[in-house]
């Protein structure tokens, strides 16, 4: 029932409200409930969604100023909320242990969870107060589930939306804002003929943790959603555009590219990565993101002629994952006040030589039995991999076998070399998830501030992570 590619319009996530403010905090609501939509028209779309919609509803908050969401379970089952990228103090920052039971608190599934350890955390029933003080800098974050054993299942099903941090620092430049500056949540999919997106992996009772052995790469779909549309479409005007690019597939990575190329090339050009700004931009013919990266880019679409429909297309897809998204460019002439100045922000570097400690995480399938793993062992919050001191630079190593998107909560880091070589084009800036290549080491220099506590490093290919590709470390 899948419509041809181009013909959907791109829907743009509602902006949620807060419920009141005060002279310090914004506070805001959210309650996550099954809804219907209607992906494929014509068709009804069963989801498990943050307030009704998919992808949830945007939340934008300011730098310096606290935000608390009070999330509300109406869904069946235990939920957990974490800001990627958020720099979050502990209790807020979505500890698969710290789950939201639903209300009534049916406590039965915990007896279900069969391979996991117990895991450390605090279970509230019925909802929960998440308080993020935002000491960071301006950024396109994301919020999804992270409950253990089911976050790819929870995601697939709806719950991911944006969170967008703002500053001075941004504001002061002359970038594309308002319905200019374009939230872009890219998924794939697959739809069953009744237009439900059954996911594929998972044991019938909703209650058995992990992966099923067909899945244990990833679960992919066969059609791209665009903030929830099939490969929808847009009309622009001949000026700039920034396209907040968020990779929130479960485990499929993509290639971007324009087409057409607009004349000379470099048409995508990057001012953002995972944690805001660059230092400058960096204009590419073709970005690479893998599960969790984001990418702010600047389009300009007056280097295309009136009425050219221009395609962001995924060079890594086959068939129907190649249609992400297309432009059409309108025929009449507009002044442009935007630009994308030489110098973005300042970025300090971390000096590799005052890291204190090396460290480093193989990730491996250990074989049919052990399934996904770093360093060789189960996850095991008893066994933190790593305690690193607040305020200390280390550098940590990412070694793989296949291909591992690797995500750090807490902190933003630098990437310092891939294979003993200079980081890639797409490495610049401050970055919390890492698309590892096959065979591949990566060394990055991070910094843990502020908050001490347990936090997670873990591979965000969710199915990967629902095999408990994961650890946690200890910020002491
Ligand atoms: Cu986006 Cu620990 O996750
Ligand atoms: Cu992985």
């Amino acid at each position: 029932p899948i419509p041809e590619p181009y013909q959907v319009p791109l829907p743009i996530p509602p902006v949620l409200q807060p419920s009141h403010t005060d002279a310090t905090t914004d506070y805001y609501e959210i309650t996550q409930q099954p809804a219907v939509a209607e992906i494929i028209p014509g068709y009804r779309t069963p989801l498990w969604t943050y307030q009704g919609t998919f992808p949830g509803p945007t939340l934008v908050s300011r730098s310096g100023r606290r935000t608390v969401v009070k999330h509300v379970n109406k869904l069946p089952h235990p939920v957990v909320v974490h800001l990627h990228g958020g720099h979050t103090p502990q209790d807020s920052d979505g500890y698969p242990g710290d789950m939201i039971l639903p209300d009534g608190g049916h406590t039965d599934h915990l007896a279900h969870m069969g391979m996991m350890p117990a895991l450390p955390g605090i279970p509230v029933v019925g909802s929960r107060e998440y308080v993020y003080p935002f000491e960071q800098r301006a950024a396109t974050l994301w919020y999804h589930d992270h409950r253990m054993g089911f976050t790819g299942q929870s995601v697939w099903y709806g719950l991911a939306g944006f969170h967008l941090v703002h500053d001075d620092e941004e504001d002061r430049l002359p970038l594309p804002c308002g319905d200019r500056d374009i939230p872009l949540l890219i998924t794939d999919r697959a739809f069953d003929a009744d237009g439900a997106m059954p996911y594929p992996s998972v044991h019938p009772d909703l209650h058995s943790p992990g992966v099923t052995p067909p899945y244990m790469n990833g679960v992919l779909g066969d059609v791209i959603l665009v903030n929830g549309a099939p490969s929808p479409i847009t009309r622009v005007q001949r000026l700039r555009y920034r396209l907040r690019l968020l990779n929130a597939s479960n485990a499929r990575r993509y290639r971007f590219e324009l087409d057409p190329q607009p004349p000379g090339g470099g048409g995508i050009v990057q001012i953002g990565s995972d944690g805001g700004l660059l230092d400058r931009p960096r204009a590419h013919d073709s970005l690479q993101l893998a599960s969790a990266e984001r990418a702010d880019v600047v389009i300009d679409f007056a280097r295309y002629a009136p009425g050219t429909r221009v395609r962001l297309r995924n060079t890594l897809g086959t068939g129907r994952t190649t249609e992400v998204l297309a432009f059409d460019v309108s025929s009449h002439a507009s002044v442009d006040d935007t630009m994308v100045p030489e110098q973005l922000s300042t970025m300090r570097l971390l000096d590799p030589a005052t890291a204190t400690v090396t460290r480093d995480f193989l990730f491996q399938n250990r074989g049919e039995e052990d399934g996904w793993m770093i360093n060789g062992q189960p996850y095991d919050p008893a066994r933190p991999l790593a305690t690193p001191r607040l305020g200390e630079v280390e550098r940590w190593r990412f070694i793989t076998d296949v291909h591992h998107p690797v995500h750090l909560h807490l902190d933003h880091f630098q990437v310092l070399a891939r294979d003993g070589e200079e980081p890639g084009p797409y490495d610049h800036g401050w970055k919390d998830t890492l698309g590892l290549e096959p065979a591949q080491a990566a060394e990055i220099l991070v910094r843990f501030t502020d908050y001490p506590g347990r936090y997670m490093l873990h591979c965000h290919n969710l199915e990967h992570e629902d095999m408990a590709m994961m650890a946690d470390y200890l910020v002491t």
